[in-house]
């Protein structure tokens, strides 16, 4: 069995996913490491149903070996303690660093090139449980590869890297964050559905959600950008803002059902949570879920993001998850259901 893991993180969160591991996975040691990626060794052998528990681990799993040609990938994944088996896996081609000048080209060059090989299956998107081959590649550099068993909670698509392209109507890139959040947790947004968004200005989020047919009231004392109230979009959605400050809503300020809860304040996490934790009991019912944005400020906040979970826990939600979304920059992203 490999002693290797890999995992790939928003480039820069290199350190922090170092920290991170060092919490949640004590066996594991610091390896090599690039911009975007980071190696370990394990004291015990890994497999692909390694599990980081870290927030800033974008994908991971046992690291197979570097190679440079498909001979070399397949010879790694042959190997009789590679943990791959006979089932064909799945081929995620993806760039350690996106922006890297030549990066998507070398991924479409490697991807080809692999799947000429007929030693996956077709379509890449992985079903719970399915094992899907990591290949992580940067211009003149060798590729790593790894393995990872697919679940619930985890990226289907490569590399965590979803292709969503922010309309240039929108007012903020916040449009990519819910867009990015719905994707990673697979949330159930429907047209006829209704959001309650905290800090909604300028409010890219609620065009995005507004587009899907999702109706949004933005709570938020700024303006919203233009354009964004007098959208409407299918089912009649449409985002109509309350200019006032979250302390200040009232109760019978709210719609009747509240589908979704959104939160994304400049405000510390901690004051963030408390703002909402005041009406939750009266939005719960029939509440789908909450996407909470809780803003990572300081190295202190960073040591407090389990507790921070479990806050969110507290508050009466069943699953909590978070992740760094690749729109986050200083904010990790929190879907509880
Ligand atoms: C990151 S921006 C929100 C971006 C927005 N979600 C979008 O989609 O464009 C943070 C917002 O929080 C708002 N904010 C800060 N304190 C607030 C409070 N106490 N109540 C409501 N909104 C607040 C700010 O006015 C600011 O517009």
């Amino acid at each position: 069995m490999p002693v290797h893991a890999f995992a790939c993180c928003q480039i820069g969160s290199e350190k922090l996913l170092k920290s991170e591991v060092a919490r949640t996975q004590p066996g594991l040691r610091p390896a090599f490491a690039r911009p975007g990626l980071v190696t370990f060794v394990s004291d015990q052998p890994t497999s692909a149903d390694l599990e980081l528990d870290a927030v800033f681990a974008r994908v991971w799993g046992a690291s197979l070996g570097r190679a440079t040609t498909v001979d070399e990938v397949i010879a790694l994944l042959s190997g009789a303690d590679s943990g791959v088996g006979s089932a064909k896996p799945r081929l995620h081609v993806f760039a350690r660093d996106p922006a890297t000048e030549g990066a998507p080209a070398e991924v479409t060059r490697v991807h080809e090139a692999l799947v000429a090989a007929g030693r996956f299956l077709p379509e890449p998107l992985p079903k719970v449980g399915e094992l899907v081959v990591d290949v992580i590649v940067a211009p003149g550099e060798p590729w790593l590869v790894g393995l990872h068993r697919h679940r619930a909670g985890r990226w289907a698509v490569p590399g965590g890297q979803p292709p969503i392209v922010v309309p240039p109507e929108s007012p903020s890139r916040a449009f990519a964050k819910i867009e990015e959040a719905i994707v990673w947790a697979g949330l159930d947004v429907k047209p006829g559905q209704v959001a309650l968004e905290i800090g909604s200005s300028p409010g890219g989020a609620a065009l995005a959600l507004a587009r899907r047919g999702v109706t949004v009231w933005g709570v938020d004392p700024a303006p919203m950008g233009p354009g964004v109230v007098e959208y409407r979009g299918p089912s009649g959605a449409q985002v109509r803002h309350l200019a006032i400050k979250v302390g200040e809503l009232a109760w019978e300020d709210l719609p009747p059902r509240i589908d979704w809860l959104l939160l994304d304040v400049h405000l510390a996490p901690q004051v963030a949570l408390h703002s909402i934790q005041r009406f939750l009991p009266r939005v719960k019912k029939g509440l789908k879920g909450a996407v909470l944005t809780l803003k990572m400020n300081d190295q202190q906040i960073f040591e407090e993001i389990p507790a921070l979970l479990e806050r969110v826990k507290r508050m009466g939600f069943k699953e909590v998850r978070a992740t760094h979304l690749p729109s986050n920059r200083s904010e990790i992203c929190c879907v509880a259901r």
